[in-house]
């Protein structure tokens, strides 16, 4: 259903170790880890892999070092079905994220931005072109790149979804007139100082978000209370579906696919946001980042 959609993302590509632990440490303590292991990750890389597992066509535009891990992320996007022929190859190291896990599923991560952070703007945007229909983008990249291909993508009437993630001070307005502009809930506090706690903060939030950046749609992912909906007029709540949480890592990335690839197939935010949600719940039931994204069939078993 989503195969004709033309989808870039800009963004990082990480190896993530996972340690699992019953209980994380204070400071000054020693905790004994389960289990760990190690998974394919990255914000834009999740987003990537979202995608092509819904059904779309993806290109990856990013940067990777020619080191061990660079050459197993590169081999696993092209396994996944992504076109890699945006991705560089000549950082300095590939990035990684270090993601500790506690007894009920949830995560701190730790993220050395690396080659993501040394990706080039004027490469993004011929990297991207003009032949899309969807452009998503994080924030675990330079702002630069953000800005430039934010503003190309808008200029060229391409639908344009930010994710947040992770928390930075981005300047927003530099980045104007995008579709989507999606925080979670920290990244919402990182950018307007405010926690988006009550119905009166989360409106509060979604219309600084809005001023400051134009977004067309402002979409706080609320975790287990689902997401929020600003356009302009009135709030919408849409709360989560239910699930048994194993691990909440990337069920962020994958609701940011879900929600985005709707929209542009439908040009309706509510079926987008509720398509979101439903994404989010099959990612947090299931273990890792990109292992954990669902189908289009297993999203419509949701009911
Ligand atoms: O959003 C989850 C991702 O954040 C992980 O895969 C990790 O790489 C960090 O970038």
């Amino acid at each position: 259903m989503y195969k004709n959609i033309r989808a870039a993302v800009v963004g990082s590509i990480n190896m993530d170790l996972i340690l699992n632990m019953q209980k994380v440490p204070e400071v000054g303590e020693n905790v004994l880890g389960t289990d760990y292991g190690y998974a394919n990750g990255g914000k834009g890389a999740n987003q990537a892999t979202a995608l092509a597992k819904l059904g779309a066509q993806v290109k990856m535009v990013g940067k990777v070092a020619d080191d061990t891990n660079g050459n197993k992320l590169l081999e696993n996007l092209r396994n996944n079905n992504i076109d890699v022929s945006g991705v560089a190859t000549d950082g300095t190291q590939t990035g990684l994220a270090a993601i500790i896990l506690d007894g009920e599923g949830r995560n701190r991560i730790v993220v050395y931005e690396g080659a993501n952070a040394e990706i080039e703007p004027q490469k993004a945007l011929q990297d991207i072109g003009t032949d899309i229909d969807l452009l998503l983008l994080q924030f675990e990249t330079n702002e630069e790149v953000v800005v430039n291909c934010v503003n190309h993508a808008v200029k060229n009437n391409i639908t344009t979804v930010i994710d947040c993630g992770p928390a930075k001070n981005f300047s927003l307005e530099k980045m104007q007139g995008a579709t989507i502009l999606s925080p979670n809930e920290s990244e919402t506090k990182a950018l307007t100082d405010i926690y988006p706690d009550t119905e009166e903060n989360i409106l509060k939030a979604s219309k600084i978000l809005e001023e400051r950046s134009k977004a067309e749609f402002i979409v706080l992912k609320l975790g287990e209370r689902g997401c929020s909906l600003w356009g302009g007029k009135e709030l919408k709540l849409f709360p989560s579906y239910k699930s048994k949480v194993i691990d909440t890592t990337a069920a962020g990335d994958c609701f940011t696919a879900a929600l985005a690839l709707e929209y542009v197939k439908n040009g309706d935010i509510h079926t987008a946001c509720d398509m979101g949600n439903k994404a989010g719940s099959i990612a947090v039931s299931r273990m890792g980042a990109q292992s954990s994204m669902p189908t289009v069939e297993e999203i419509y078993q949701i009911k």
